[in-house]
């Protein structure tokens, strides 16, 4: 078939499902097999396509057309302008979380912090913590994670971006730093995270998408706020003092994760809101 003909059928799939742009996709779908940019394929329209190709190209559009997410299909995601890798069992990470990333650059920049130490609790891919290693190298960086296939990707992902500050450990939130011998008590100048937080009910009304999403990363127990008092809890013991907590939160749980900051003695918290004006991070400060 020619490439004309392959995003004429291809959008006749993919109309099938209206949570798609159609030619979006379907162009995106063939530049990324083709290994060519999107002009290529309007310039070329009655280029003929290998039959390998054309059958994968057939295969990936019709599990996107079921609801399959497209960034694991092409096996990779734009996040702060950088390009991450992702596969199925870790989170795609999302344009949203970048409001946290940006208020731990603008934070380390602004109090020009040299040799910070920071931890992500849950790095999935490693999009904030490898972002945030990035745009501020001076620091040493440490992420955990409970599953291996996001270790897996955030160390595939550090090694791509060049990383050397980061590293990457298994870890059930700080069961790692227990160990006596272990010498990161009240260490940490930041502690970040972006855990899972959506609770029982939401978890049954999942978009289709969502649902191709590791639970393990989504689900934040019954109401959606385990996550946040166990790290909250846990951080105290774990920040300098005068170091801050950054949460990303979910988009009604800005007033409860307040409180449980509060009554585990944090001060100065802030509620931060995205471009839409809904509640988006929570940030901290420790005496
Ligand atoms: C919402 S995802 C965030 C991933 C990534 N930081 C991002 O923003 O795209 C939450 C992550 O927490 C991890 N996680 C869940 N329970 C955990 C635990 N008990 N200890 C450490 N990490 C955990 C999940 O595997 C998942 O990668």
């Amino acid at each position: 078939m020619v490439i004309k003909d392959l995003l004429v059928e291809g959008v006749d799939l993919l109309k099938q499902n209206s949570n798609i742009n159609p030619l979006f996709e379907a162009q995106v779908i063939l530049s990324k097999l083709l290994n060519v940019d999107k002009s290529f394929l309007i310039a070329h329209e009655d280029l003929e396509v290998k039959k390998t190709i054309e059958d994968e190209y057939f295969k990936i559009i019709k599990n996107r057309k079921e609801g399959y997410p497209l960034q694991y299909l092409l096996g990779e995601v734009e996040f702060y302008g950088y390009k991450f890798k992702v596969r199925e069992g870790v989170l795609i990470p999302r344009p949203d979380t970048e409001i946290l990333v940006s208020f731990i650059i603008e934070y380390i920049n602004q109090k020009k912090l040299t040799n910070y130490r920071l931890l992500e609790i849950g790095v999935g891919s490693g999009a904030i913590i490898l972002s945030i290693a990035k745009s501020c190298p001076k620091g040493s960086l440490v992420g955990v994670d409970i599953s291996e296939t996001a270790l897996d990707v955030a160390k595939e992902n550090k090694k791509n971006l060049g990383i050397s500050n980061v590293e990457l450990i298994k870890s059930d939130l700080f069961e790692a730093f227990h160990s006596s011998t272990n010498d990161t008590t009240e260490n940490f100048d930041i502690i970040v995270s972006n855990p899972p937080y959506i609770d029982r009910e939401e978890m049954l009304n999942l978009q289709r998408e969502v649902k191709y999403e590791p639970q393990i990363a989504l689900f934040g127990g019954d109401d959606g706020l385990f996550y946040y008092k166990a790290i909250s809890d846990e951080a105290r013991y774990h920040l300098k003092n005068g170091g801050i907590l950054a949460f990303e939160i979910g988009l009604k749980q800005g007033e409860k994760v307040k409180e449980i900051l509060l009554n585990f003695g944090y001060r100065d918290i802030s509620i931060l809101k995205d471009f839409e004006q809904r509640d988006r991070v929570v940030v901290a400060y420790k005496d």
